[in-house]
């Protein structure tokens, strides 16, 4: 059970880095040159809130049964700064990260048809990828 969570976690997260660079782009190009997103455009904002939901998922099932997630919480951990960052900073920083992507896409969603919808898109998705990107245990990944 354990090592299918953590290869999909690990794996997916690969796509779901990706699907989030992509709509960081778009939103930005469309958020720079004043364009109004329509429901069909905002279908991309869609595509990267499912891959961080799904991300957030799997994380979550992981966090209960990794031996570096919630079991691993103690003092010692809080000591380790790697053993830290798999049981604190990575979970607390991604949720923290996934929600203000989970805003931006609401609020971009409220404000189609209008520049507040790239707009939203672009600040929110871009404050969440690079609270992801800071917290990415990158030297155990995909060993
Ligand atoms: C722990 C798991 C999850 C939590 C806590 C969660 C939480 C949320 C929340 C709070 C919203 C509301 C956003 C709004 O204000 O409109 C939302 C929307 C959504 N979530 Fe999740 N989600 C989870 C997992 C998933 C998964 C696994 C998927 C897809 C496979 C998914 C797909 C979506 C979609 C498509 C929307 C709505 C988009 C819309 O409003 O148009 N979520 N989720
Ligand atoms: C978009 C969000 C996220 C991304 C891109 C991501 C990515 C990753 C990556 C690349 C790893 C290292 C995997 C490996 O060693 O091969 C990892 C590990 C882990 N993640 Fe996430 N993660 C995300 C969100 C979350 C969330 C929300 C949680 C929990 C609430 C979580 C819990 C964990 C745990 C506990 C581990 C350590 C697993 C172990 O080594 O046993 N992740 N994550």
């Amino acid at each position: 059970m354990y090592s299918i969570i953590k290869t999909s976690h690990s794996h997916l997260a690969w796509v779901a880095l990706l699907i989030l660079i992509i709509v960081v782009v778009l939103s930005s190009m469309a958020f720079f040159s004043k364009k109004k997103w329509s429901a069909s455009q905002f279908k991309i904002a869609l595509i990267g809130l499912i891959a961080a939901h799904i991300q957030l998922l799997i994380g979550l099932i992981l966090y209960f049964t990794s031996p570096f997630g919630m079991s691993n919480l103690s003092g010692e951990t809080m000591k380790d700064s790697f053993a830290r960052l798999l049981a604190v900073e990575h979970p607390l920083i991604n949720i923290i990260a996934i929600i203000l992507i989970t805003m931006g896409y609401s609020k971009g969603k409220k404000a189609l048809e209008t520049e507040g919808a790239a707009k939203s898109v672009f600040i929110f998705y871009t404050i969440g990828l690079v609270l992801i990107l800071s917290r990415i245990p990158w030297h155990v990944w995909m060993k």
